[in-house]
């Protein structure tokens, strides 16, 4: 059961501990961020649910997707470290990991 830690708008951190398998997106919105939307519920169709990585994350995350970078386009507050948090499934491997909920678009 990964623990992650999260940053909300209003710049406080949070950790969340959530089962294997589910996604930041689910981790996020399940506990109490009511600031990530989702709309799309994790189809990769929204770009509600971007969060920024923390900097030392970002090379151990897999790989985004085609759809992820375009969508990810679509937002002014995009950076290096943006990524949608519906397309990140949490494992051990990501204990630790630190997000922080975009700016709203
Ligand atoms: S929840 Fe819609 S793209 Fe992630």
């Amino acid at each position: 059961m990964p623990t992650i830690h999260v940053t909300g708008r209003d710049g406080e951190e949070k950790p969340v501990s959530v089962e294997s398998g589910m996604s930041v997106m689910e981790a996020i919105r399940d506990n109490g961020f009511d600031e990530l939307l989702a709309l799309c519920g994790g189809c990769c169709s929204c770009a509600t649910c971007h969060v920024h990585v923390d900097a030392d994350w970002k090379a151990k995350l897999p790989p985004m997707s085609e759809d992820e970078d375009d969508l990810l386009e679509s937002s002014d507050h995009r950076d290096e470290y943006s990524r949608l948090s519906c397309q990140i499934e949490l494992s051990d491997d990501l204990e630790g990991l630190k997000v922080r909920i975009a700016e709203e678009d």
